[in-house]
């Protein structure tokens, strides 16, 4: 395979053959194609696409650099998004599908730049570790139900050194490298039906509906033809989901919907892709709020972190600094910017800029109104928390422009957008 002739094809609009696709990315995970020319090739694939075929052999190419877990003998479900700001989901959605009885193998991964990472949110608990081996993982399966942790490094090893490629070469942002990404890794994991929540909005890595209609149509299509029972909603993320984003703040809020309260808009995104859960693992006529009322839910998430080291009632970390942003006028908040919220976040060290980076467990950013309600004059708008006072100036850029206090009350989108089944 002579990797020239691969980029040549690709930058002229040509189709790259099965061969082709397989040869490259084996070698690249290999080593035996040099970064550069894998940041050529993925440009031009930003650049000039590829089809569903060429789509569907880069993800089997993917898959086939690593292992495959053999989830069989479990009612296996799980739930991928394509990550926002403030986007807790992951953390009461596992246990609350789990207490039906489903096994919920959560792989997920860290943060990098604005969205934030669910690993980085649960190491907020002390003594929580994200670490298991494919054994430990598969027993806390069985005997919980719920598992959140890292996926290990020998499923799809070639999306990882990808990825990472991606992330500095601004080759992100493309439905084949995208939908390829996330369902080498969902496949490979062995689930035998998967929720996708594609994010749309300014706090997505699509932020255009249609190109998020396009990615949930190509990863649905990928995971049934793979054998897997694959449905996708389409949720907003043009403002921030609840009313934190950072680590420990999302953990806190996230435990408020266990524990029956919470934000009406993480509590309303949890329970409908519980249900799409519920209803993919053979629970259609299950109502999900039951197990979040008759406390189950709640119960499964304390054996759930217990099982990983954590310790459910121990206090979360605070900010060794905290500043308070205040309202400027009377009125409504009209719009409220999940890019800049995310950013600010990031900025205050609940985030990572580089690929190892260590995060602040405390750092984050509360906001105190929603959408279309009133806020007066010197009221507190923003509390930014962080470790490091010098982080605050950065983040108060980042806010500048976050909120828009109006003065009549703003048209709300739906959370849900759509339903994109096979
Ligand atoms: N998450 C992934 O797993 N892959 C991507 O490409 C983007 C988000």
């Amino acid at each position: 395979m002579d990797p020239i002739a691969v980029i040549a094809t690709k930058r002229d609009g040509g189709e790259l053959s099965t061969t082709q696709i397989r040869e490259i990315v084996a070698a690249y995970t290999a080593g035996d194609v040099a970064p550069e020319q894998m940041s050529s090739l993925l440009m031009a694939i930003v650049l000039n696409g590829m089809g569903r075929r060429e789509i569907a052999d880069w993800t089997a190419a993917m898959i086939d650099t690593g292992v495959r877990l053999d989830l069989d003998g479990l009612t296996t479900v799980d739930k991928h998004s394509t990550g926002g700001v403030g986007d807790k989901i992951t953390l009461p959605l596992t246990p609350l599908v789990a207490s039906y009885g489903l096994a919920v193998p959560q792989l997920s991964g860290r943060g990098l730049g604005h969205t934030g990472g669910t690993l980085d949110k649960l190491e907020s608990i002390p003594g929580w570790r994200a670490d298991l081996t494919i054994d430990e993982m598969t027993a806390q399966l069985r005997d919980v139900g719920a598992v959140i942790c890292a996926a290990t490094s020998d499923l799809a090893p070639a999306d990882r050194k990808l990825y990472a490629l991606r992330d500095v070469t601004g080759t992100v942002p493309a439905v084949p490298l995208l939908a390829s990404s996330i369902m080498s890794k969902k496949i490979a994991e062995g689930t035998a039906a998967l929720v996708l929540d594609v994010k749309v909005g300014s706090g997505a890595f699509l932020p255009a509906v249609d190109d998020a209609r396009v990615l949930a149509a190509t990863m649905v299509e990928l995971g049934t033809d793979a054998g897997v029972d694959t449905r996708a909603l389409l949720t907003d993320m043009s403002t921030p989901l609840g009313r934190s984003a950072g680590n420990a703040v999302e953990v806190a809020e996230a435990v408020e919907v266990l524990s029956g309260g919470g934000p009406s808009d993480v509590v309303e995104l949890t329970l409908a892709l519980a249900r799409e859960m519920l209803d993919a693992g053979g629970l259609g006529d299950v109502d999900p709020v039951e197990n979040v009322r008759n406390g189950r839910a709640m119960d499964v998430w304390r054996t759930m972190i217990a099982a990983q080291g954590g310790d459910p009632d121990a206090a979360l970390p605070t900010p060794r600094h905290v500043h308070e942003v205040r309202a400027e006028r009377d009125g409504v908040l009209v719009s409220l910017d999940a890019l800049a919220v995310g950013h600010a976040a990031w900025r205050l060290g609940a985030g990572r800029s580089r690929p190892g980076e260590s995060v602040s467990s405390a750092a984050g950013v509360r906001w105190h109104a929603g959408l279309g309600e009133r806020v007066r004059a010197g009221q507190t708008l923003f509390t930014l928390h962080a470790d490091d006072a010098s982080r605050f100036d950065a983040a108060l850029d980042s806010l500048a422009e976050a909120a828009v206090i109006g003065d009549v009350e703003p048209t709300r989108r739906p959370l849900v957008l759509d339903r994109i089944l096979a």
